[in-house]
């Protein structure tokens, strides 16, 4: 049941497309920061695999922006160089903090994901079926930064606490604004 306050289905929506659809653009910058600091690391083509798929679900969701005419959000500018900012600050650290980065990153999208595919009803199965096989996606980034040591990066708890408060401030905010 809708509740007063609540977003009607329209605005529910488009609020999921124009928050992915910066998540998704945030993503790419800051695997772009993270090999503007790693580019002759041998996590280099790693960083490089993953990044490619985030501009497969930029493009998905910019599409979907035409299609669906949403509005992006006021925020891409900021995103576009805080990001970047974040991938090359957490790579200047080291490698290991570097896939910290990507499993924090990730682990709050899997969330958020998860969220808006269970706030989707039955008439929007094909974005609901989008988000879930991006979801699957960014639980193999989460799986790789394991892989590569991100537990191992120096204060590892707290690298991971802040940034998936940052990716939460961001979230609430890139859905409204
Ligand atoms: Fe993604
Ligand atoms: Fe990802």
């Amino acid at each position: 049941m809708r509740l007063p306050g609540d977003p009607t289905e329209r605005e529910l929506v488009e609020r999921i497309i124009r928050v992915d659809h910066a998540g998704e653009y945030a993503a790419i910058r800051i695997y772009q920061g993270q090999l503007a600091v790693l580019r002759g690391s041998d996590k280099a083509d790693t960083i490089r695999h993953m990044q490619q798929q985030e501009q497969v679900h930029l493009e998905a969701f910019s599409a979907l922006i035409t299609e669906r005419r949403v509005r992006p959000t006021a925020l891409l500018p900021l995103w576009h160089l805080a990001s970047f900012a974040l991938g090359a600050a957490t790579a200047a650290l080291g490698e290991r903090a570097a896939m910290a980065c990507t499993v924090a990153v990730e682990e709050a999208i899997d969330e958020h994901y998860s969220k808006q595919s269970a706030a989707l009803g039955d008439d929007e199965t094909e974005l609901r079926d989008t988000i879930d096989r991006f979801r699957a996606e960014e639980l193999e980034h989460r799986d790789i930064g394991l892989e590569h040591g991100a537990e191992q990066a120096p204060a590892y708890r707290l690298l991971s606490r802040i940034i998936k408060t940052g990716c939460r401030l961001a979230i609430a905010a890139s859905e409204r604004v």
